[in-house]
C-alpha cells in the first residue's frame, strides 16, 4: 500500500480508517475521497490530500486514482440497511453500480481494492448460531442483495481478471467519533450517547435480540490486516466473517449499568428493524479470518463500555 484512496472518507468507517492509514503510512500517502455535500473539515481535510471521488462517476475515480498514483482502494461507499429499505435503487446505484466503476479502474490501474461487507448478507435461512464462513446467503433486505453481490462481483474480479480483492463481513461498528446513519446496529451506538447525557434510552431492537458487533479499533485493525495479508495464505478473499462481540440490548444495558448505575431504558420496538436484526446471525464463526490472516479481536464488551463513555463524556462535554 503506497499511496492509498478511501472512498467515503466522511462516513461512520471511512473518517477514522483515513486517520488510521495516515498515521500508519504517512499523511501525504492516503486521500481522503468524498462526494458534493460530505466534503472533510477539520482534521481530516487539513492533515492530508483529499479529491471528490463519487462511485457513481467511472472518470472522475479514474482520475483521481491516476492523480495520486493510488495503488490501494478502501471503498466504502454504501447506504446501511434501513435507508437501503427505503431507497432501494439508491442503495443498488451505490452498492453495485458504482463498486462495478471502482473494479474497473483498479483492473486497468493495477489496485488492490476493500469493499467492505456485511452480517446483512446473511438472511433467514442462514444458521444464526456460529453462521459458518461459507453457508447459505439469501438475505431479505436490499442492504444484504447489495453486499452478498459486492462478495461476488469482488471475488469474479480476482478470479477473472486477477484483481486483488478483499474484504469481511463488518458486524455492527460502534464507535464514539462519526455517528453510524440508518443501520439495525445503530441502538449499539445510540445507547451510550444517552447514558453519557444521563437520559432515558428507548430501544427500538426487542430484548434477546442477539447481533454481532464490533469496536471500531478492532474494525480498523480488522480492514487493515487483511490488506496486508500475505497472500499465498488466504483461501478466500471476500467476505471474511470477523467476530468480536456479540449480545443483545439487555446485555450492553448491564454493560454500561456498571459504570452508570441509574441508567434507564425502556423498549419500544420498530418493525423494519427488528425484521432485520432477526434475520442476521447471533454470532459468526471467524475460524477461516483467524486461520488465513491471524485475525483477533482486542476488546470485549466491558473494556468497551468503559472506554466509550470516557471519550463520549468528553465529546459530550460531561467531564
Ligand atoms: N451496521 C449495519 C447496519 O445495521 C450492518 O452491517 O445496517
Amino acid at each position: 500500500m503506497k499511496n492509498i484512496l478511501v472512498i467515503g472518507s466522511t462516513g461512520q468507517i471511512g473518517s477514522e480508517l483515513t486517520r488510521e492509514l495516515r498515521n500508519r503510512y504517512g499523511n501525504e500517502h492516503v486521500v481522503a475521497g468524498f462526494i458534493k455535500g460530505a466534503e472533510p473539515k477539520g482534521e481530516l481535510l487539513e492533515s492530508g490530500p483529499s479529491a471528490e471521488a463519487d462511485v457513481t462517476n467511472a472518470e472522475m475515480i479514474s482520475d483521481v486514482v491516476k492523480r495520486y498514483d493510488i495503488d490501494t482502494i478502501y471503498n466504502l461507499a454504501a447506504l446501511l440497511s434501513v435507508v437501503a429499505e427505503s431507497k432501494p435503487r439508491l442503495a443498488w446505484k451505490i452498492g453495485i453500480d458504482g463498486l462495478w466503476n471502482i473494479l474497473e479502474v483498479a483492473r486497468e490501474n493495477h489496485c488492490a481494492v476493500f469493499t467492505p461487507s456485511s452480517i446483512g448478507s446473511f438472511g433467514p435461512s442462514t444458521p444464526h448460531d456460529h453462521t459458518p464462513q461459507d453457508t447459505i446467503q439469501r438475505p431479505t433486505t436490499m442492504y444484504g442483495v447489495t453486499k452478498v453481490t459486492t462478495e461476488l462481483l469482488s471475488d469474479y474480479y480476482f478470479h477473472k481478471y486477477g484483481v486483488d480483492t478483499r474484504s469481511v463481513r463488518f458486524p455492527g461498528v460502534i464507535s464514539y467519533v462519526t455517528p453510524p446513519g440508518g443501520g439495525t446496529t445503530d441502538y449499539a451506538v445510540d445507547i451510550y450517547y444517552y447514558a453519557t447525557r444521563g437520559e432515558k434510552f428507548t430501544c427500538p431492537i426487542k430484548e434477546g435480540t442477539r447481533m454481532d458487533m464490533i469496536y471500531m479499533p478492532d474494525a480498523l485493525n480488522a480492514s487493515i490486516m487483511l490488506m496486508e495479508a500475505d497472500p499465498t495464505r488466504l483461501v478466500h478473499h471476500n467476505g471474511f466473517n470477523i467476530a468480536s462481540l456479540s449480545f443483545g440490548p439487555e446485555t450492553v444495558y448491564q454493560s454500561i449499568r456498571k459504570y452508570k448505575p441509574d441508567f434507564e431504558m425502556v423498549y419500544d420496538v420498530d418493525p423494519l428493524k427488528q425484521g432485520i436484526a432477526e434475520s442476521w446471525p447471533d454470532i459468526m464463526d471467524d475460524t477461516c479470518a483467524r486461520q488465513e490472516w491471524d485475525w483477533k479481536p482486542t476488546y470485549d464488551l466491558d473494556t468497551m463500555t468503559r472506554d466509550m463513555l470516557e471519550h463520549l463524556a468528553v465529546k459530550l462535554g460531561k467531564k
